[in-house]
């Protein structure tokens, strides 16, 4: 089938099924390329940064929407359907400084806690269906093999249950909103991707209302992913009647990029979107566009060019091999 110009990757998805989404970042919405690349591909947003603890409430009792709202206004605009993320996340990227130095007792916790959440979702009750409630809450100890829930604000002060608390306190606050438990390095089948599988599954023993796994699918172009072992992965997930979704898929090249690096990044993308295909994932989403806006290169020192267009937004062979695999 052939390709009108105008044609996106949401179009081409849309007759698959899945939903394409893109992180957003409202620093770059006032560029005409930036915004165009992201109308034309994505049906799907999620605020990169705008709705972090630390930069919603920079200081104590204060909420700023400024950012968040532009991101959901474009959204919305341009009819795409919005995840709210994170809602809890113990990065120290996330939460606000203030609230670190902290002291505080088990109750108070919780009831900030609480707050957080009614707040943002109650603001974007409207706007937003979806929400990744609690983010990356599993430690990544691939070197002991033990993999437990990684300590930091919320556990230290509320202990392992602050988990079930938050998607409890979300379910009250949107009884229809879907609920995502959000995750990295968990894709495939191994020793994380199984405790985060134990978890989920006893919380939803309890009656957690958790609905939606996602795989953040960070990846590196020198590794390799096994896909069969991704699709058991996904498919276990769904045999406990959750959703999962590619949330945050972006494929870093250790510098110098070169074109068998391009290569290889291209092969993966387009075999994890194979993945996401043949195993109905809600959706297959990714961390930025363009190599122009991507936080690889300050996240990962060492690597750059982790998305599908340049830095001049070029169609890289990624893109291509997405398009191929969206139309097989
Ligand atoms: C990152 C954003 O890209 C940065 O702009 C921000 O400063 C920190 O967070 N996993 C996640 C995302 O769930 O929230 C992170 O996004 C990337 C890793």
């Amino acid at each position: 089938m052939c390709m009108s110009t105008s044609m996106g990757l949401k179009d081409i998805a849309s007759r698959k099924g899945i939903a394409v989404g893109c992180c957003i970042n409202d620093a770059h919405l006032n560029e005409g390329k930036y915004r165009s690349a992201l109308v034309r591909n994505f049906n799907l947003a999620t605020p990169e940064y705008e709705l972090m603890h630390s930069q919603l409430c920079p200081t104590r009792g204060k909420y700023d929407f400024e950012n968040a709202d532009k991101v959901v206004a474009f959204a919305l605009k341009h009819k795409m359907r919005i995840r709210g993320h994170p809602l809890v996340w113990q990065s120290r990227l996330n939460i606000p400084s203030w609230l670190a130095r902290q002291k505080l007792s088990r109750s108070e916790a919780a009831k900030l806690l609480k707050d957080h959440i009614m707040t943002v979702m109650k603001r974007y009750k409207n706007e937003i269906h979806d929400w990744v409630v609690v983010n990356e809450a599993m430690n990544d100890d691939f070197k002991s093999g033990k993999f437990k829930l990684r300590k930091g604000f919320w556990f230290n002060r509320i202990g392992p249950r602050y988990v079930e608390m938050a998607f409890r306190l979300a379910h009250i606050v949107d009884p229809k909103a879907t609920l995502w438990y959000n995750d990295y390095s968990m894709d495939e089948i191994n020793g994380k991707s199984d405790a985060v599988y134990r978890l989920i599954k006893g919380l939803l023993k309890k009656g957690a209302p958790i609905h939606a796994i996602g795989l953040q699918m960070h990846l590196a172009s020198h590794w390799n992913l096994d896909p069969k072992s991704v699709e058991a992965n996904i498919r276990r997930f769904q045999k406990l009647g959750l959703k999962v979704g590619i949330t945050e898929m972006d494929v870093r090249i250790r510098k110098p990029v070169t074109k068998k690096k391009l290569k290889k990044q291209a092969k993966m993308y387009s075999g994890m979107l194979r993945v996401a295909l043949n195993t109905r994932c809600e959706d297959f989403s990714l961390w930025g566009v363009t190599d122009a806006v991507s936080w690889i290169p300050e996240s990962h020192k060492g690597y750059d060019a982790g998305l599908i267009l340049d830095k001049k937004y070029r169609p890289k062979l990624a893109y291509e091999n997405l398009v191929e695999a969206l139309n097989e």
